[in-house]
């Protein structure tokens, strides 16, 4: 069953990333990583901090070039795929300067840009994606606020709104949960499962462990490299945990406490 999870099928993977090797410096962040993602499929990237999840993202991308080994996206080049508008991307709130000078209609119509000629003048087909990308998000009261000036889990739907006017068809979610609330949790959540059964490929990083088996249908356990890619039920099995975090933690309760290893995670990388 596990061997079988991103392996197996004879059409070519919406995202391929093969022996993938990233140094910052002296930093090994990855070390010949390697995942194949099938077509309509969600995926979830685990790994502690640090663990390489948004440099692999950054990869994808094609915004980190790597030292050794490939990556493709539909059996092609991530460039050709990134013109052609395929690659949706939502950066982890780190990697975002959130005073930038634009309002998040302008956000989410970035996810056009591809479409438009060289002076970025919207048609009305791309007004209205914009505006129907807010409202599944729910954010069509806020749309001409500046982009800083919204909450955490609002800024997180501004930037699925972006890969939703965008219709990429491959969406790389860096974090979308951290710090949202329940409800922009299962906003986001329904969405992400809408564009997957709609045929669209997803890769999710989380620290939230017990929302992966109800988000994913596979799960990839990252640290620097690919330690298993299988069932969310096979990489939350104690033992591969362990391998991941060098803990021994067990995210089998059905409710999630304030004291989730998860939580736990996620308050290290806010208090840095
Ligand atoms: N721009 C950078 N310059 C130098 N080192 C970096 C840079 N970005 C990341 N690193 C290092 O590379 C490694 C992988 O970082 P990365 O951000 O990919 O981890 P991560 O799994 O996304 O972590 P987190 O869960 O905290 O977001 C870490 O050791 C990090 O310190
Ligand atoms: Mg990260």
């Amino acid at each position: 069953m596990s061997a079988a999870i991103g392996q197996g099928h004879t059409e070519t993977p919406a995202i391929s990333v093969d022996g993938v090797t990233v140094h910052y410096g002296d930093t090994l962040a990855l070390d010949r990583a390697s995942l194949s993602l099938g077509h309509g499929r969600i995926c979830g990237l685990i790994g502690m901090n640090g663990s390489g999840k948004s440099t692999l993202f950054k990869t994808i991308m094609g915004m980190i070039d790597p030292e050794s080994g490939r990556v493709r996206i539909d059996g092609g080049p991530t460039r050709q795929a990134r013109r052609a508008g395929v690659l949706g991307y939502v950066p982890q709130s780190e990697d975002v300067d959130w005073d930038f000078p634009l309002s998040v209609r302008d956000v989410v119509m970035m996810g056009r840009y591809g479409r438009m000629g060289p002076l970025r003048l919207s048609r009305r087909a791309d007004r209205e994606a914009v505006d129907h990308a807010l409202e599944r998000v729910e954010l069509t009261e806020y749309a001409d606020r500046q982009i800083g000036q919204l909450s955490g889990g609002q800024k997180k739907r501004a930037f699925v709104a972006r890969g939703l006017a965008q219709e990429a068809t491959i969406l790389l979610l860096d974090e979308p949960f951290a710090g949202v609330d329940k409800r922009s949790e299962a906003t986001i959540t329904r969405l992400l499962k809408e564009l997957a059964e709609a045929g669209a490929t997803v890769l999710v990083s989380t620290h939230d462990l017990h929302a992966l088996p109800g988000l994913a249908d596979e799960a990839v356990l990252l640290m620097r490299r690919v330690l298993l890619h299988s069932s969310p039920a096979e990489v939350l099995r104690p033992e591969n945990l362990a391998r991941a975090f060098g803990l021994d933690i067990t995210p089998t309760e059905a409710t999630p406490t304030e004291a989730t290893p998860a939580e736990v995670t996620l308050t290290e990388e806010e208090a840095r």
